[in-house]
């Protein structure tokens, strides 16, 4: 759990969620291309309960991780060369904003989630529930999709530079 497999020195934890972020974005454009374009309800509903059981099971692997490191110190004092004072100041930054999108995407994905599967029909489809569903969840896919592009600055701008 210590060495990462994409060979950047951070962590097993950090490469997987790093890997998750990437599929993350065209999965969610996928599972709006069914809903939107296809009209597959039950596809859209299934493929948004896998992403929120994924995002659940790597959040917590991740924040288990993170305890075992000694946060992401511990994990940037692996890099060969250290940050400068300049460049860790700007890493921080760019982690302060992923950590704002990234805890109201839990909230908002849970309430999402948790609101159709309650109100939905089954099998789902257009019923009172929409209007609400649609405008929470395209809120909800935008903040995912900033969490996943800073995330991914993060990993960049933390272990790759
Ligand atoms: C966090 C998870 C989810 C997100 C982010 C999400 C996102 C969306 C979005 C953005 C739309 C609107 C697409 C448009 O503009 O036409 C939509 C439509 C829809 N979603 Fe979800 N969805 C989620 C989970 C679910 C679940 C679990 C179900 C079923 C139980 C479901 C069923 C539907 C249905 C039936 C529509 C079409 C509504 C209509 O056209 O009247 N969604 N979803």
């Amino acid at each position: 759990m210590k060495t990462g497999f994409l060979g950047n020195n951070a962590s097993f934890m950090l490469d997987l969620v790093a890997c998750a972020l990437a599929v993350v974005v065209p999965l969610l454009v996928y599972s709006l291309y069914l809903v939107k374009v296809r009209r597959n309800y039950t596809g859209h509903r299934n493929l948004q309960v896998l992403l929120g059981v994924v995002l659940l099971v790597t959040v917590g692997m991740f924040e288990v991780d993170m305890r075992l490191q000694q946060g992401i110190s511990g994990i940037l004092a692996k890099r060969p060369v250290p940050l400068t004072a300049g460049q860790r100041l700007f890493f921080d930054r760019i982690l302060a904003v992923h950590l704002v999108f990234a805890i109201s995407t839990v909230f908002l994905w849970a309430t999402t989630l948790s609101l159709a599967l309650r109100r939905m029909p089954a099998p789902p489809g257009p019923c009172p529930h929409s209007p609400l569903h649609k405008w929470l969840g395209w809120i909800a896919a935008i903040d995912i999709t900033l969490t996943a592009i800073t995330g991914l600055m993060v990993y960049y701008f933390g272990f790759i530079v």
